[in-house]
């Protein structure tokens, strides 16, 4: 039983245009467009809204409350899951190719734990006061995406864990490797970009036509 886990209550803060799961690229919701990726792979979906959205419908999915942060979050979902699988991805990558899940699926069975991960393209330096400091070599470096998935166990275990010892983190997979527990980095994708600022708005607006059309890959 595969539980796919929707983190959606960010407030948008960096974006300043409200709740960004829940405004629409070309009638959708970015919400909206997480849950359908799932389609007929997940047994339920349960999604995370902010406390104010919580009468909300949202098609094929429960709804749970969101915390103050994305772990809080995760947590809540967390609880309310069944399957012995859980798939976790944030609304705010509206555009999954369905190969991406795939591949994460493939590598939870094998592993207990997997994460969507990308190459960088981009020189990668540390910054020092202002200044170029120490160069990272970008080749082993990965930029990493969700979905991210996990034996349910095992992400009970690292979030607890995590709980006890005060320790924040910005996924899962993470907390995962916290608990000296490997992590299989699978083959994310471009398209997987996250909607954090108003560039990435504007190219979720463009791409949206292309996305929907069916001209992406
Ligand atoms: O903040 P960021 O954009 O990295 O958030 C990633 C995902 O976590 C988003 O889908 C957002 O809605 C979700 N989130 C959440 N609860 C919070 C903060 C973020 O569910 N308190």
């Amino acid at each position: 039983m595969i539980s796919v886990l929707i983190p959606a209550a960010g407030s948008g803060e960096r974006l300043g245009m409200g709740a960004k799961a829940l405004l629409e690229l070309r009638g959708k919701t970015l919400l909206e467009r997480a849950v359908q990726a799932f389609a007929g792979i997940a047994t339920e979906i349960i999604v995370a809204l902010p406390e104010a959205n919580l009468e909300l419908l949202v098609q094929n999915a429960r709804v749970v409350g969101g915390g103050a942060t994305r772990q809080e979050s995760v947590q809540n979902l967390l609880a309310a899951a069944t399957g012995d699988i859980v798939l976790i991805h944030d609304a705010a990558r509206p555009f999954l190719p369905r190969e991406v899940i795939e591949r994460v699926l493939e590598a939870v069975q094998r592993v207990g734990a997997a994460t969507a991960a990308l190459p960088v393209a981009d020189t990668l330096v540390l910054e020092d006061s202002g200044n170029w400091g120490q160069v990272t070599d970008r080749s082993k470096m990965r930029a990493v995406q969700t979905p991210q998935g996990f034996k349910r166990s095992l992400l009970l275990e690292a979030h607890q864990k995590a709980l006890l010892e005060g320790v924040s983190a910005t996924d899962d997979a993470g907390l995962v490797a916290r608990l000296g527990l490997p992590v299989a980095l699978c083959l994310g994708d471009e398209r997987l970009f996250k909607v954090t600022r108003a560039g990435d708005w504007a190219l979720a607006t463009a791409f949206a036509e292309v996305w929907d059309n069916g001209l992406s890959s």
